[in-house]
């Protein structure tokens, strides 16, 4: 099988992590691999905070958690979030920042790297201290959350994917 199809088909989702940093060549290499994704028009809206600060970790793990209504942390421990935020301004914003997701995702998984998608990144960024979060950081603009793409390395067993859905493919030929 063609090495990307089989990439593509083995990446899982991590939810347990060992505390040790990620190399910064590595983080860069992943973010690199998200900026390539495709958008509409060419318009590359989308835009990536990378986060290994523990302290904006923690804090952006506590405005997470409230969203859902849980005192867990949501990220499970993984020690960098990579934040996509794309412009509310542009038509295709959350089909171009959900792509940067899904190539942040497998390029992680292509060096060997754990990551999973966490959700209410738009409501996170819709709340005042969200807003203030990123005003702090130096990020101006009317950007929606996206998704947070957690990473780090597993501390678990890569997981056996659910069987796909029959039914799923129609075919017109
Ligand atoms: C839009 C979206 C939101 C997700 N949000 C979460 C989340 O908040 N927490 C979580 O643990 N996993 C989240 N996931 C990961 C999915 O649960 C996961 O992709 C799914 O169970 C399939 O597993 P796999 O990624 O290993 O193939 C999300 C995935 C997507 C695409």
């Amino acid at each position: 099988m063609n090495e990307i199809i089989q990439a593509m088909k083995e990446r899982r989702s991590c939810r347990k992590y060992q505390d040790a940093m990620i190399p910064k060549e590595d983080l860069e290499e992943i973010i690199e691999a998200g900026l390539y994704a495709a958008s509409g028009m060419g318009k590359q809206s989308p835009i990536i905070v990378a986060v290994t600060n523990k302290e904006v970790r923690d804090e952006l793990s506590k405005m997470n958690a409230s969203a859902m209504g849980s005192e867990n942390d949501p990220f499970y421990g993984a020690p960098v979030v990579l934040i996509v935020l794309a412009d509310k301004s542009v038509r295709t914003e959350v089909y171009d920042g959900s792509l940067v997701m899904g190539n942040l995702m497998l390029a992680a998984d292509a060096k060997g790297i754990g990551s999973c998608w966490i959700h209410r990144a738009k409501e996170e960024f819709e709340s005042e201290e969200g807003k203030a979060l990123l005003k702090r950081l130096g990020i101006e603009g009317d950007y929606e959350g996206i998704g947070h793409c957690v990473l780090g390395y597993r501390a678990d067993e890569k997981p056996v994917p659910a069987p796909r859905k029959e039914n799923r493919v129609f075919w017109c030929e």
